[in-house]
């Protein structure tokens, strides 16, 4: 049987922490889902065909690699979908707490689906989209710490250079 891996989030946006994951995952799991999504934030920085384009363009040469988007619960979605696996980051201590409440509370509603996390690359172990966010909005750097196209779309939407 093939494993279908499912890694969830807001991705608003996909950092290199994001893809040092998915491209970990996609070489442990037979396929694996980028799941976005619909609705996780009232105000997102990036639209959902912004974040649905930026994935899929960075994943193309991963033909293991799916991107889709999905409403409601996360264990519906899995069903739906036939996933065992949800794959979510674990970058340190202090991610512990809500992962460790997510991956119980989604045990209880479905207990066939198994959540297994994956640590970063050290190097992205302290970036989150939000940081990443707040950093590019007051000027700071954020090269080298998201995909370059996302680097572009920062750029294009504060108009900077
Ligand atoms: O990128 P994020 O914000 O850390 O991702 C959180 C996400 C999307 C994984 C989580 O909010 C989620 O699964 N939401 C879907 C609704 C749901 O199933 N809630 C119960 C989770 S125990």
């Amino acid at each position: 049987m093939s494993t279908l891996a499912v890694y969830p989030g807001s991705f608003d946006p996909l950092t290199n922490g994001h893809v040092d994951i998915i491209t970990r995952g996609a070489r442990l799991f037979d396929r694996i889902i980028v799941a976005i999504l619909v609705n996780a934030e009232k105000a997102p920085l990036f639209t959902m065909d912004e974040r649905v384009e930026i994935a899929t363009s960075v994943f193309e040469s991963l033909p293991n690699v799916e991107v889709d988007t999905f409403e409601g619960l996360l264990v519906d979605y899995m069903e739906r979908r036939r996933a065992q696996v949800i794959v979510r980051g674990l970058r340190a201590v202090s991610d512990f707490e809500f992962e460790f409440q997510m991956a119980l509370m989604n045990r209880r509603l479905n207990g066939k689906i198994e959540t297994v996390f994956m640590m970063p690359a050290e190097q992205y172990s302290y970036i989150s989209s939000r940081l990443i966010k707040e950093v590019f909005v007051l000027g700071g750097r954020v090269h080298g710490l998201v995909p370059d196209m996302v680097e572009d779309r920062l750029h294009d939407k504060f108009r900077q250079t």
